[in-house]
């Protein structure tokens, strides 16, 4: 089953090839993806599906596609376009540094390094926190973190790693105490941000952008906790981030519904009309598999984390993929970006393909995705 989901992905994956040229997809609108000239968070996304179809098939038509994606971020790097943000990890791991990774080609580590120093630059020294949107000093954003930027934080982690820099790895683990001491609730839900004051750091208030109301569980951004704090683990082996992402795990396994893919919100109220979010799901499923390679066997979550990616992926293949679809454009239906904000509510995700992808390519061999080496 997985073996025919990946083939699948992969066909689809180089016919948007052609469809998609030199442009980016980001979500869909009636099952056309959206395109833009590298402009959004969300660009990494084609380049790591490009390299990992590439990877499993030798096939030079996905690494020349992927090299095009690269010199594009180099562009952005260079004129420093759209990168007023902290999204630069999501970015920039899937890209060149993937390219560093299949290919140990000199170029793309250093502008991955480059790119770590363009996020580093959102530190803010006064409140101990990376800032996610906005210009320092902004009235609405300045003190605000969102729990996204743990899928960030791995470049960072990288960076030292590759440069002998320590301050790239303090900030990293400064970030993710705050995110765990902050985001995380304690009955291991999460908020969505959490506003600090920018001066001296002093916590104000949980809050949200794209969850159901302030004090809710948006299901991506409790996806983004599990696979960021497991790869914080990955980095650091502190043993509080694996029990914080296996704790988060089992909140979010705990509240599926029956057919085991995530509603948008763990909070909103289920009717007919609800929305679910594929993406979110394929984010966990990623997430679950980075944590239960860090298990020892005798580990009782083990089975259980098992058991949760195999439920979640089967019901992703035969309930909301693409197959039978020849001509689809995405993989994944029934992602939701925003349901708060009425952004494509119930379509693809170029960020739900990549993970749908990504833990197919796990589970079929083994792979272990870009966001660490
Ligand atoms: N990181 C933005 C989102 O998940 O929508």
């Amino acid at each position: 089953m997985y073996n025919e989901a990946l083939e699948d992905a992969i066909a689809k994956t180089k016919r948007n090839i052609g469809r998609f040229g030199k442009r980016f997809p980001h979500v869909s609108n009636d099952g056309v993806y959206e395109l833009n000239d590298n402009t959004d968070w969300t660009n990494g996304f084609w380049s790591g599906m490009l390299w990992l179809s590439y990877e499993h098939t030798k096939d030079e038509a996905f690494r020349n596609a992927a090299l095009d994606t690269v010199e594009s971020f180099r562009d952005r790097l260079d004129n420093r376009l759209h990168l007023d943000h902290h999204d630069i990890g999501f970015l920039y791991s899937l890209s060149s540094k993937a390219k560093w990774m299949i290919e140990r080609d000199e170029q793309a580590k250093r502008m991955t390094i480059e790119a770590a120093d363009v996020l580093m630059k959102r530190w803010r020294a006064e409140g101990r926190y990376l800032q996610a949107w906005g210009a320092k000093g902004d009235a609405d954003n300045g003190g605000r973190i969102i729990v996204d930027c743990m899928m960030n934080l791995p470049l960072l982690y990288w960076a030292f790693e590759k440069t002998g820099n320590e301050e790239y790895k303090k900030v990293a683990i400064q970030h993710a105490d705050k995110s765990r001491r902050f985001l995380i609730r304690g009955d291991d839900s999460s908020y969505h941000t959490f506003y600090f004051n920018p001066a001296d750091g002093e916590a104000i208030r949980g809050g949200t952008a794209q969850g159901y109301m302030d004090g809710s569980t948006w299901t991506r951004g409790q996806a983004w906790a599990i696979y960021g704090f497991a790869l914080s683990y990955r980095y650091t082996g502190n043993q509080l981030y694996l029990e914080t992402a296996k704790r988060t795990a089992v909140y979010f396994i705990e509240h599926l519904p029956e057919d085991q893919v995530a509603y948008w919100d763990f909070d909103a109220p289920v009717t007919a009309e609800t929305k679910r979010d594929s993406s979110a799901s394929a984010i966990v499923a990623c997430g679950l598999l980075e944590i239960i390679g860090h298990l020892e066997s005798s580990d009782p979550l083990l089975v259980y984390f098992q058991d949760a990616v195999h439920r979640t992926m089967r019901s992703l293949i035969e309930r909301y993929s693409t197959i039978g679809q020849a001509d689809a454009q995405g993989l994944l239906e029934h992602g939701s970006y925003s349901v708060r904000g009425g952004a494509s509510p119930d379509d693809f995700m170029i960020w739900g393909d990549y993970y749908y992808m990504e833990a197919l390519m796990r589970l079929q061999n083994g792979h272990k995705g870009y966001w660490y080496e």
